[in-house]
């Protein structure tokens, strides 16, 4: 049986890193991407790590930075005011890449980084944050709480809406193929990234 060519980012590093750009970029921008819904990891305020599923929003390499939204009033908006070091992990089957970052978050509320995300998303996805009680509550019953209709939403979920920069200091990529898979990894510093290949 003939194997598929291998890609030309197999054994370049440097192309492995705009590789691992390009897959967080169309993450960002399509729903079917393993890369749309990667796990969150925040450090809890009992110092317990606590991991969830967040839509990425937009992976800009020029700054090395991840977006994503978040409600004002969830344990990670709190976790991340405590302390900013987060960890966030997904996997693309088809790409049969895994990539993971390391970084330090900041919550965007009522500044130009909020009000552009706020701006550009969808009524669907702003009716989230009009939602009472606030995200973690504990309710009465599984129905016992409110959603604002999508017009209303335009405004009473702005209050509670944060808009996340994840700033990457490490970025891990990991290609898997059997003729030998393919580990990286990236640290930043003042000059700028180092890379180095790692045993899979
Ligand atoms: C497919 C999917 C997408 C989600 N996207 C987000 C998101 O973009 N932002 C967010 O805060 N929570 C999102 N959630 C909900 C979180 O995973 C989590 O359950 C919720 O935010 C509470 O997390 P916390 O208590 O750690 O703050 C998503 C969940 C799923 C299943």
């Amino acid at each position: 049986m003939t194997r598929p060519p291998l890609p030309a980012f197999y054994d370049d590093r440097d192309a492995s890193f705009a590789e691992l750009w390009r897959l967080l970029a169309e993450g960002a921008a399509l729903g079917r991407s393993g890369f749309h819904l990667p796990a969150l990891a925040t450090l809890g305020t009992d110092r317990a790590p606590r991991l969830r599923t967040v839509v990425l929003r937009e992976a800009d390499p020029e700054t090395g930075t991840l977006r994503f939204h978040c409600d004002r009033r969830s344990d990670k908006a709190a976790e991340i005011a405590v302390n900013p070091a987060c960890a966030l992990m997904a996997y693309d089957a088809a790409a049969k890449t895994q990539i993971r970052v390391e970084g330090h978050a900041t919550l965007h509320t009522d500044d130009a980084v909020a009000e552009a995300a706020w701006t550009g998303s969808r009524a669907m996805s702003r009716v989230c944050y009009g939602a009472e009680p606030g995200p973690g509550t504990t309710l009465p019953a599984g129905d016992a709480y409110t959603m604002p209709d999508e017009t209303a939403a335009a405004t009473v979920g702005r209050p509670h809406f944060a808009a996340v920069l994840l700033r990457a200091e490490r970025l891990e990529f990991l290609y898997l193929d059997r003729r030998g898979h393919r580990r990286a990894a990236w640290s930043r510093d003042a000059s700028g990234w180092c890379g180095t290949w790692l045993a899979p």
